[in-house]
This record gives C-alpha cells, structure tokens and sequence, in this order.
C-alpha cells in the first residue's frame, strides 16, 4: 500500500529503545513502525475484499515506516476519517475489540472500564456502547464530561471507587482494565468474583491468579474485516 499517514505507538518507542528484544527480536537493520493508514495499490494472492484505489488502516506486516508498506489485519478507513486518526486507531482498536470479544460483553450488559478516557479506553466505551452495552468508565475528575460525551456513565478513579460505583445501581458484569492501576481488586469486589475481568496493563493479575492469553490480531470489526464503524 502507498502510506499516507503512519502511528507512532509507546510499542515503536520500545522496540526502539531495545526493552522488547526479549520477547520481540528486531533484527537491524531494522524498519520500525505497525499502524499505518493509506491507499491499497496492489492486493496479495487471495485477497478478495480489496483492491487497487481503497483507503484502508491497520497494522503493517514488517514496518510501517515507509512510503510503500505491505499492511496485514486492516479495515477500510470511512471518507470522514483523517489519514491521521486512522492511523493512529489501529492497535488501540484493535487491542479494544479483542478484549470486547474476550469478556464477550453483549447487548444491555453493564461494563465497567478503568482508564476509560485514555486511548485504549476510548476506543473500548465506543465500541462496547456500538455493542449495546451500557458503559461504566473511570476517569480523573477533569475527564468526567470527555467520558459522559463518549457514552460512558463516568467515575472518578481512587479510593471509594467500589462505593461510587455500587451508588450508581446497576451490577457490573464485565470489566475492562485499560488502566493497569491497581484497580483489579475493586473490580473483583465489584464482580463478586474473577470472572470476565481482563486487564491489558497490570502484571499484579498473575498473583491474583489470571491466565495470560495471546491471539493471532483480527480485524477491529468484523472478520472479514469491513469499515470502521463510522
Ligand atoms: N495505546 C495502545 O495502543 C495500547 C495497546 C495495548 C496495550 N496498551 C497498554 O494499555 C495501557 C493503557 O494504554 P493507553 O495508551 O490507553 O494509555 P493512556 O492513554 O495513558 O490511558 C491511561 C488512562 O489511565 C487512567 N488512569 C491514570 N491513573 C489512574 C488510576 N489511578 N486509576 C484508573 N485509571 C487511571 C488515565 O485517566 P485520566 O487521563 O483521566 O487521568 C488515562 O486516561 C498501557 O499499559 C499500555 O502499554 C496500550
């Protein structure tokens, strides 16, 4: 694909500095670099859901970095996106859906999420709301209005939280940690258990007994990969 616009993700910054070399080898010389957004000049054997001329965003397959780039899980960017938002949605959105999928959130259930005001966060109370969930989100006090014009019925974090969330009457019954703040044990009070709690950023939930799991990217929408949600 021709790229238009690429993501500077914290993930680029560590491969960079070399702290992912442990589980994430990058041989130099190196191109960096795994949200992109542009246009799809030449389509690879199989693919049928795309071609030559469509504007699409996702993930690179070998570095985004580049004014050619071969791309791998994308979806097609809606006319009204930026080059540069779409790019710069692609691993939030795509991290967002998969957890969605893992807690298996369905329609009308109560989702609390930590961080919900953060880039992963965001993304997540869209996406859940998209889904028909109703939406808890935890925030600073200077995030409260951001949170409620996402959808979200907004908290703010720290201590009480359990109280402030129970105030609010609805049974949580799933928990998205976008934070990675401590805020597991609330969330298993809040849950009444460790079930359909996922955290994506606290290494305490190994000594609260969590498995870890790891699955292939997918698209951020369906799988056969449509447009973003517009
Ligand atoms: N960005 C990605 O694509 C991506 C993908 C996979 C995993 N991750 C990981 O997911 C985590 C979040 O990433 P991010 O990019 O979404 O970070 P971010 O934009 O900095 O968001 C983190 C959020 O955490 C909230 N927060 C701060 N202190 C808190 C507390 N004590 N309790 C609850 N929430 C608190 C902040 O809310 P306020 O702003 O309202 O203070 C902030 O919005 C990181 O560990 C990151 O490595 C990120």
């Amino acid at each position: 694909m021709r790229v238009r616009a690429i993501g500077v993700n914290l993930f680029d910054a560590k491969v960079r500095s070399g702290a992912m070399e442990a589980v994430f080898r990058t041989p130099l010389p190196a191109l960096l670099g795994i949200e992109l957004a542009g246009v799809v000049d030449e389509v690879g054997a199989g693919v049928t859901e795309l071609a030559a001329g469509d504007e699409i965003f996702g993930l690179s397959a070998g570095g985004a970095y580049a004014e050619l780039a071969v791309a791998s899980v994308v979806a097609k960017k809606p006319k009204g996106l930026s080059w540069e938002l779409a790019a710069s949605l692609a691993v939030a959105g795509e991290t967002a859906t998969r957890v969605l999928d893992a807690l298996a959130v369905q329609r009308g259930e109560m989702l609390l999420v930590h961080g919900g005001a953060g880039v992963v966060g965001s993304v997540a109370v869209q996406l859940a709301r998209l889904r028909g969930a109703r939406v808890i989100a935890t925030g600073s006090a200077a995030n409260q209005a951001l949170l409620a014009s996402l959808g979200a019925t907004p908290v703010v974090y720290g201590d009480g939280l359990v109280a402030r969330v129970r105030a609010l009457g609805a049974p949580v019954d799933a928990v998205f940690d976008a934070a990675g703040k401590g805020a597991l044990p609330d969330s298993i009070e809040l849950r009444g258990g460790k079930t359909r709690i996922v955290t994506i950023a606290d290494p305490s939930a190994h000594q609260l007994g969590s498995r870890s799991r790891r699955a292939p990217p997918r698209c951020a929408t369906s799988p056969s990969c449509g447009p973003w949600p517009s």
